[in-house]
């Protein structure tokens, strides 16, 4: 069998370090072909190919899928332009795999699973997390029964301020029409895994949210003394006061390139029109009964998960701390804890990975471009696993915007997910 045809649509930085930089490489080369690029940005576009062998560049979308003909478009844009790009490759004859969150709304994803339906065509969501050796570990001692049936879970997730956090901040990410939030551009990971391990779709979703610390929140002003704040950091004369100040200048990816839209990743924190939600809770009702309560927050003193699953037999608890908090005991990354009430408690050890996103980017790629053998733990994720982990979001985005409201899936969705499989 030939290699497969890949197009990428957007030169982003994921686009370019998980799949244009890998993909012409051993041990992925063998079995693909980047055959076309296109970006808004023509200038990153051509970066992009430039340091990958020089794959042809498009000047638009149409032409691109027209010329190159792709057997799959791999979609690395922006969040708000996933579904855009995913029903057009559709239409036009490609399987679409698309970046996490698959889309950033209940109507974009209806109109992709509408697609899909309608096409034949095969949409992939990417998530990476679904690889992740230690995340493969906890689905795993779940599908064993370790603890029985599950009951209910609690589920935390931490960015640390003044890094990871801040950073979707200072980008396109803050505006919620760009990235539904971090609800979505975030979460969408961490609800997909949570669907995964509790092996069930959403069906009630209520939610908080708010924003304490960035956008019209924040101290800056308050410190220089009502100023509108400059929209960057490169051009901000506050340098030396703001605490959240960022000189990203040196960067190759965006201040090269930036004469064609004026897109760097160093706005202003603190620009009036930041409109996301910098802590949020959520509870989640599955269809099988399992309640889900999720909290998210980008303030935190270090970088960090934790989960807990509470069944029928026991207890199971997984986490994390990635970055801060170095003082901090506690276990995690290379052991799940698994408390049995008949056989006590039992530490689990999982062998710890620094490659990209705990050893997940490197195990998912070679899977999506050589998807051989069975796949036992279902890390293979659908459009309708895509969808599932976007409704979270986007409901409970309506749930926060209506005080709280719970919304039923399948009401707001106009008939049942499962019905898309
Ligand atoms: N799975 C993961 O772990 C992971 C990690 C990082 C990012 N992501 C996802 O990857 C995607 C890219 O994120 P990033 O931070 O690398 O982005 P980025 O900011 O580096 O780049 C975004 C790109 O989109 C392009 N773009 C904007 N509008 C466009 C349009 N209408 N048509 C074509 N191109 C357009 C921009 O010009 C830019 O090159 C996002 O969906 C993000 O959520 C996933």
């Amino acid at each position: 069998m030939g290699k497969k045809r890949y197009c990428i649509v957007g030169a982003s930085s994921r686009g370019r370090a998980m799949y244009a930089h890998q993909m012409v490489k051993a041990p992925y080369n063998e079995y693909c072909e980047i055959v076309g690029i296109y970006d808004t940005n023509p200038g990153r576009a051509q970066a992009l190919s430039s340091a990958c062998g020089n794959f042809p560049v498009y000047a638009t979308f149409y032409q691109m899928i027209k010329e190159a003909k792709p057997d799959a478009v791999i979609i690395t844009t922006m969040d708000k332009f996933h579904e855009e790009y995913a029903v057009k490759a559709m239409e036009m004859g490609c399987d679409a795999i698309v970046e996490k969150p698959m889309c950033i709304t209940l109507d974009q994803a209806r109109r992709i699973l509408d697609a899909k339906e309608r096409t034949g065509r095969h949409v992939t969501t990417t998530f990476n997390m679904r690889y992740m050796p230690y995340k493969l570990k906890v689905k795993e001692l779940l599908m064993s029964g370790i603890i029985g049936e599950i009951e209910n879970v609690t589920f935390e997730w931490n960015l640390i301020y003044a890094g990871h956090g801040t950073s979707y901040f200072r980008r396109w990410h803050a505006l919620m029409e760009n990235s539904g939030g971090l609800l979505l551009t975030k979460a969408a990971h961490h609800f997909d895994i949570a669907n995964w391990f509790v092996d069930s779709y959403p069906a009630k979703i209520t939610a908080f949210g708010k924003l304490d610390r960035y956008g019209k929140n924040g101290s800056f002003r308050d410190i220089i003394g009502g100023d509108t704040p400059a929209e960057h950091c490169h051009e901000c004369p506050h340098k030396d006061t703001c605490k959240l100040y960022v000189d990203t200048t040196k960067g190759q990816l965006y201040f090269p390139h930036m004469q064609y839209d004026g897109y760097t990743d160093d706005c202003c924190v603190f620009r009036k029109d930041v409109d996301i939600y910098d802590s949020a809770s959520v509870n989640v009702l599955y269809e099988n009964g399992v309640t889900m309560a999720y909290t998210l927050n980008a303030n935190a003193p270090y970088e960090g998960w934790r989960i807990a699953f509470n069944g029928t037999k026991g207890r199971l608890e997984a986490g994390e701390i990635m970055t801060g908090a170095e003082d901090l005991v506690t276990f995690g990354r290379d052991v799940v804890r698994v408390m049995n009430y008949k056989e006590g408690t039992k530490e689990f050890p999982v062998e710890a990975f620094n490659d990209a996103h705990g050893g997940g980017d490197q195990r998912l790629l070679l899977d999506l471009l050589n998807p051989t053998g069975d796949d036992p733990y279902y890390q293979r994720a659908t459009a309708v696993d895509g969808a599932a982990s976007v409704l979270i979001g986007a409901l409970a985005n309506e749930s926060i915007a209506q005080g709280g409201k719970v919304i039923d899936v399948t009401e707001r969705l106009g008939r049942e997910l499962r019905s898309y499989l």
